[in-house]
């Protein structure tokens, strides 16, 4: 069976290349398509806060971008000369451009808009150049076989430790499970080293955002003593942030990240002093260990910094030692460098695990991982929009192998599209555009990705399920998440709810996270009241289409209110067309798995590439939702 479908696919993507090089060589095919963004700017409404429940946030600059904001749209909309598969991913964007930039609910939308602009515009140029060698030309272009994301990137080369400040590109940014390891000893005078993980400037001029800065100081400060080590994070808008000491002056303010301590208790055993100890037989040298700093002078030190979901951690010679929580624009897909400098002499840096790409002439079964174009498959039952970052490749790929095979999905009953904003790296767009292209189911959003925009992709999921599919349902769920399909599309049937439907694992009467400290902190100007209404978590909720269509009438009108977490703002929306009279119904699954997975999951989180294809395996070989435990 498996066989036969294979020359069929073959043939399928033999006539897709003749027709993706017909629709190229034909300029015709092109210009009968409508310009994407030619309505008029200066005649769309401007923000409304619906209720004044939602004060908008007032942006001093405001007043200024809103005034050139019409130029901004006419850049990011500028008519080029995309293929009819181009333009597929650019659906939401047309839909989306007027809507972000006057999102004043969101004041970091406004910049995040302004980059994607330069990203969008340096990524037009270089694949008008790259037009001329398409890939039905014979060969891809020079540039793109040689720029591709690198897996890992290593440098031993003493020469260029010598003049103790050394840099190392990481041109595609950092994901979940990447590594930065330093290898050297602290020498010098101090013995003081620092190692940063700096983003991308937007321009040649301005200093880059510093999105870690690790500074270890053998000799102490002005505020400690003995050896510390400062974190903190520096950008040009907001200066140096709150600095993070281990030790800490606070013992009792050690929060954890990933579950490790921000400080790891730095007591190490002296094995000379135990052995001198058994010698002498002297109890109260064993019974107090003695502080051990793992950076010494003179002394080698493997130090390690990784990636995880909420935070860096940084182990030395295999120890954690210390963690710090990523900060609010200062997420790790986008580090553009690492620099290493002061009293180190260096041996070796080596980063690993970086975020890279598969050659789609690598990829065996194209054909079984291509999506088709929406327009054939309008009859759609369940839309999914999967939330997804530029630099995650890998994850797009796993879910492509994994629960993108299902056969409702193959069969067009359910259509999966992704959901990614633009990069500030040239090579990681490329790349995005590149996959977009091979595999037809990416939507790109006209900003560039920060986590407190993802509210914007919320809508987005919304309006592209209304206005391009005919979908019963619209899902909403993350790239790190396993979705069982035929039990979601099962139970949408058994709950014989269509309309007004809200399901997923709904929280009712939960409170806003009142605690200033907190990466989840709402002040009371975002939201007044005691409780929130309820809500579905994000990692996996369905909405019925009134409920996605009532959101894109919003965004189209300029009128729906953000609110910075996407899945109480799905509950908010929900509530409002509740209040104006909806019939609303909440259907709550506690299988849906927000934490990892458990049996009988309908929806597991936080699963990495490989325990993504473990859970498919399972499936397919034991027809059980059992988890993959390491
Ligand atoms: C755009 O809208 C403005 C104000 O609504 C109007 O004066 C102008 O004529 C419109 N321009 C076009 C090209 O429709
Ligand atoms: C689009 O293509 C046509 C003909 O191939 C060319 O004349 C025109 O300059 C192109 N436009 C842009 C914006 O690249
Ligand atoms: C392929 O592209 C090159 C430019 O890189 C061009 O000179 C050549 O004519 C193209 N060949 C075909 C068959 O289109
Ligand atoms: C080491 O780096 C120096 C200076 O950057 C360079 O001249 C030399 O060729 C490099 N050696 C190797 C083996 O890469
Ligand atoms: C262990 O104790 C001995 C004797 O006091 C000392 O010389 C040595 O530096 C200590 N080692 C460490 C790692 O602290
Ligand atoms: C989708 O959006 C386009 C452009 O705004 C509009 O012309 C079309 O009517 C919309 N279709 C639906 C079904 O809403
Ligand atoms: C489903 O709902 C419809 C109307 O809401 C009702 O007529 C029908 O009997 C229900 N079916 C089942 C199987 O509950
Ligand atoms: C559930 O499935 C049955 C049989 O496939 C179908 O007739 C019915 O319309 C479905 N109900 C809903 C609510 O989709």
């Amino acid at each position: 069976m498996k066989k036969l479908s294979g020359g069929f696919i073959l043939v399928s993507i033999f006539v897709l290349l003749l027709l993706r090089c017909g629709m190229v060589e034909n300029p015709l095919a092109e210009k009968s398509l409508p310009s994407p963004f030619s309505r008029n700017v200066s005649g769309y409404p401007r923000w409304v806060a619906a209720r004044g429940d939602f004060p908008s946030v007032h942006n001093p600059r405001n007043g200024i971008d809103m005034a050139s904001t019409g130029s901004l749209i006419s850049k990011l909309s500028s008519p080029r000369n995309l293929s009819f598969e181009e333009q597929l991913s650019l659906n939401t964007w047309r839909l989306m451009v007027h809507f972000v930039s006057h999102s004043k609910g969101l004041p970091q939308a406004v910049d995040a808009v302004n980059e994607a602009v330069t990203a969008w515009e340096n990524l037009m140029m270089s694949f008008d150049d790259e037009k001329l060698a398409r890939p039905c030309n014979g060969s891809k272009s020079k540039r793109l076989k040689e720029g591709q994301c690198p897996y890992f990137a290593l440098r031993m080369n003493a020469s260029e430790f010598s003049d103790g400040d050394f840099r190392l590109k990481v041109p595609c940014g950092m994901v979940q499970g990447s590594s930065l390891t330093v290898i050297g000893s602290p020498d010098g005078i101090l013995g003081n080293f620092r190692i940063d993980l700096l983003g991308a400037a937007l321009s040649a001029e301005e200093d880059p955002p510093i999105i870690l800065h690790y500074n270890v100081r053998l000799n102490g400060d002005k505020i400690t003593d003995g050896p510390v080590i400062v974190q903190n994070t520096w950008t040009l808008a907001h200066d140096w942030g709150p600095e993070e000491r281990c030790p800490s002056q606070y013992s009792e303010n050690n929060k954890k990240v990933d579950e490790l301590e921000q400080c790891s208790e730095v007591k190490v055993r002296n094995d000379s002093l135990i052995f001198a100890a058994k010698l002498s037989s002297s109890e109260e040298e064993i019974a107090e260990p003695r502080r051990h700093f793992p950076f010494r002078q003179g002394y080698l030190a493997i130090a390690t910094l990784r990636i995880g979901a909420e935070g860096f951690h940084m182990s030395v010679n295999g120890k954690h030692l210390t963690s710090f929580a990523f900060r609010e624009n200062l997420e790790p897909w986008l580090v553009n460098e690492a620099r290493i400098w002061g009293d180190l002499k260096l041996l070796s840096v080596l980063g690993s695990g970086l975020p890279t790409s598969e050659y789609s002439e690598h990829v065996t079964d194209l054909g079984l991982l291509k999506s088709a174009p929406l327009p054939i498959l309008r009859g759609v039952n369940l839309f999914i929009g999967v939330f997804s970052t530029a630099n995650n490749f890998k994850r797009r790929m796993s879910v492509r192998r994994t629960w993108m095979q299902y056969h409702a999905v193959r069969s067009g009953n359910v259509a999966v599209r992704f959901f990614v904003g633009l990069h500030k790296s040239q090579l990681v767009n490329e790349e995005l555009w590149n996959e977009a292209r091979t595999y037809g189911d990416i939507q790109l959003m006209p900003f560039v990705d920060y986590y407190r925009l993802i509210t914007l992709k919320t809508a987005a999921i919304c309006t592209y399920a209304a206005n391009v599919t005919s979908a019963k349902y619209v899902m909403k769920t993350d790239d790190d998440a396993f979705v069982r399909v035929d039990e979601v599309l099962s139970t949408l049937n058994s709950t014989n709810v269509t309309h007004g439907l809200l399901y997923g694992r709904i929280n009712y009467n939960d409170k806003p996270n009142r605690d200033p400290n907190s990466k989840w902190y709402i002040s009371q100007e975002e939201w007044p009241g005691e409780a929130y209404p309820p809500w579905a978590h994000g990692p996996g909720y369905v909405v019925s289409r009134d409920i996605a269509k009532a959101v894109y009438k919003q965004v189209k009108r300029g009128s729906l209110k953000m609110f910075q977490l996407e899945d109480v703002a799905m509950g908010i929306w929900t509530d409002d067309m509740k209040k104006r009279g909806m019939d609303v119904k909440y259907v709550s699954d506690d299988r849906v798995q927000i934490e990892g997975c458990e049996a009988g999951y309908v929806v597991a989180h936080y699963q990495q590439p490989r325990e993504m294809l473990c859970l498919w395996q399972k499936l397919e070989n034991t027809n059980q939702a059992t988890c993959c435990t390491e």
